[in-house]
């Protein structure tokens, strides 16, 4: 049965990936599914540099959900290109490399650097991290500069590009209106929201940072609405993430229009998740005798 979906060059064999931060660089998730049974994964955010991320603690449990603050923890680009790669170049899924900087300049030069390694199937600009100080969601709210920088990285790569938006804007159908018209390849929503949590014995704040990132079945709702709405609003694909927790949630994204989707928090908790989604869409298709073309979009209004 085909379930490819075409996003900008890159073509992935079915639409279930993995989210950004939750999978690893991939290798991670190895011993628990099979790379190449899922349509493609989202490695940790890579920057120029190496991170050391946020002080700890950076994750907090809360009602269906998790707040993190990871502050994006990374190997930086020279070891992820030299050490990373070389160990998940031969899967037959697609790698897209999730990547972050502080200004633009340093956007534009990271994928410069990430578009030298021809394996590379796409870059995710994640404009939307609530977790770091310089960049993140201050590029994240703002249409013109992300129309300037999507257009300014697109003109110095060959690459697919995916722009990742924040949930934490008053209308996210602007913000991806702003990376169509970029020449954004595809859009990615959501990233987490915006949360916090408190120690009132000790009256402090949790999470090192004080503020984090909310995931998880929470979030699954506000996700639906703005992937349904931004999937109406712009014409390029979009890709579908918040609170995945199941095949039922995946079909629900497809249904209001996401061409793909990403599975999250989930993998703490399933760390098969992925491929079993795959598998089942496969199964649920069958069954129905309906094509996923025929699915996607296929809400009523
Ligand atoms: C621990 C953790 C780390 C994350 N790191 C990143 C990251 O580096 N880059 C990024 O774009 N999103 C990152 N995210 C956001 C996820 O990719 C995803 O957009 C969000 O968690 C919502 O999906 P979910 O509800 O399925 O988890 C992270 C999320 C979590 C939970």
């Amino acid at each position: 049965m085909d379930l490819s979906v075409k996003i900008g060059k890159m073509t992935l064999q079915n639409p279930i990936l993995t989210a950004s931060g939750t999978f690893g660089y991939g290798p991670e998730f190895r011993d628990f599914l099979d790379l190449d049974r899922i349509g493609g994964f989202c490695t940790k955010g890579i920057s120029i540099e190496p991170r050391g991320g946020n002080p700890a603690p950076r994750i907090v449990e809360t009602a269906s959900g998790m707040l993190n603050s990871i502050g994006l923890e990374n190997c930086g680009s020279k070891a992820f290109l030299e050490k990373v790669m070389p160990q998940i170049r031969n899967v037959k899924s697609a790698i897209i490399v999730n990547f972050y900087a502080g200004t633009e300049e340093d956007f534009i030069k990271l994928a410069e650097i990430l578009s030298t390694d021809k394996r590379i199937d796409a870059l995710e600009m994640n404009l939307s991290c609530p977790n770091v100080k310089k960049g993140g969601s201050a590029f994240g709210s703002n249409p013109e500069l992300i129309e300037r920088l999507t257009k300014a990285v697109k003109n110095v790569t060959d690459k697919t590009l995916i722009v990742k938006l924040s949930p934490n804007v008053t209308d996210i159908t602007a913000t991806a209106a702003a990376a169509e018209s970029g020449g954004a390849d595809s859009v990615s929503l959501i990233n987490t929201l915006i949360g916090t949590a408190i120690d009132r014995e000790k009256r402090t704040f949790i999470l090192g940072n004080k503020i984090g990132g909310l995931s998880g079945p929470a979030i699954k709702p506000v996700a639906l609405k703005m992937v349904w709405q931004t999937a109406k609003a712009v014409k390029i694909p979009v890709i579908g993430i918040g609170g995945i927790s199941n095949l039922e949630d995946v079909l629900d994204f497809l249904i209001v229009g996401a061409k793909a989707v990403q599975i999250g928090a989930w993998n703490f908790i399933n760390p098969s998740i992925a491929a079993e989604c795959a598998d089942g869409l496969e199964k649920y298709l069958r069954q129905r005798g309906e094509t996923l073309n025929e699915l996607t979009g296929s809400i009523k209004e």
